[in-house]
């Protein structure tokens, strides 16, 4: 689980010693406002551009430890989000739609697609739902003392993934309503906090000890 790089942008990016240096709070807040996500860490190969009109594309070879989140954004809450492209991953990452809340502090996400889903934090199934004609399970995690749009903080995660036998790879679309996920969740006792910050459609990739991520992708988000 990478999500602390999804806090950081280009201009971090293209400073890899400060990574490694303390978050400054409120300049991950400003950065989380950003259009686009782009962060790298450790070693390994990684690439991504944006392209316009809500497309980019990365490709990526990680090395032990390495990883990266790229991805479009926009302002975060109840929408339908709609994606389509092409997403090729080998080994541990993501294509979900990632974003924030405050009171309370949550990180979710929306996973549309993996090759191997590999959790940071054990997951704890909440239960199960359908939104736009997809079957989706809901997990958390807990956070303890990790970075946070607000610094050092502990706080749940929330996962929305869509079923094995759905997700496709490759070629990719879907239709995210963001409301359908949050209201299942909320009934289930895990409401959403202020959106506050913008989501983002990403492509994450990271390392998982001997598991490397590698692959391709191009994604439209509207
Ligand atoms: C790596 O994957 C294993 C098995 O899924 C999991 O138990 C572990 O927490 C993962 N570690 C990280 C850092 O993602
Ligand atoms: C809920 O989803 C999970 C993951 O796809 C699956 O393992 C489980 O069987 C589902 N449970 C029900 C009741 O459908």
């Amino acid at each position: 689980m990478v999500s602390f790089k999804a806090l950081v942008t280009t201009a971090l990016a293209l400073i890899p010693s400060a990574i490694a240096a303390p978050a400054d709070t409120s300049a991950l807040v400003a950065r989380q406002n950003s259009p686009w996500q782009w962060w790298t860490e450790g070693q390994g190969q990684f690439s991504c551009q944006q392209q316009g009109g809500g497309k980019y594309s990365c490709n990526w070879n990680g090395k032990s430890g390495g990883g990266m989140v790229a991805g479009t954004g926009w302002g975060a809450g109840r929408k339908t989000v709609r994606y389509s492209g092409q997403y090729n991953p080998k080994g541990p990452g993501y294509l979900s739609l990632y974003g924030w809340t405050r009171n309370p502090l949550i990180e979710f996400y929306i996973v549309e697609s993996w090759d191997v889903l590999a959790p940071g934090e054990p997951w704890t199934l909440r239960g199960n739902y359908t939104s736009d004609g997809n079957n989706y399970a809901f997990y958390t995690a807990q956070r303890v003392n990790k970075p946070s749009i607000e610094g050092t903080r502990t706080f749940t995660q929330y996962f929305g993934v869509k079923s094995e036998a759905q997700k496709t790879v490759g070629s990719v679309s879907g239709t995210i309503t963001t409301g359908n996920h949050f209201d299942f969740w909320s009934s289930k006792g895990y409401r959403m906090g202020n959106f506050e910050q913008n989501m983002f459609m990403v492509t994450e990739a990271f390392a998982n000890g001997t598991k490397l991520p590698s692959g391709t992708s191009t994604i439209t988000v509207s």
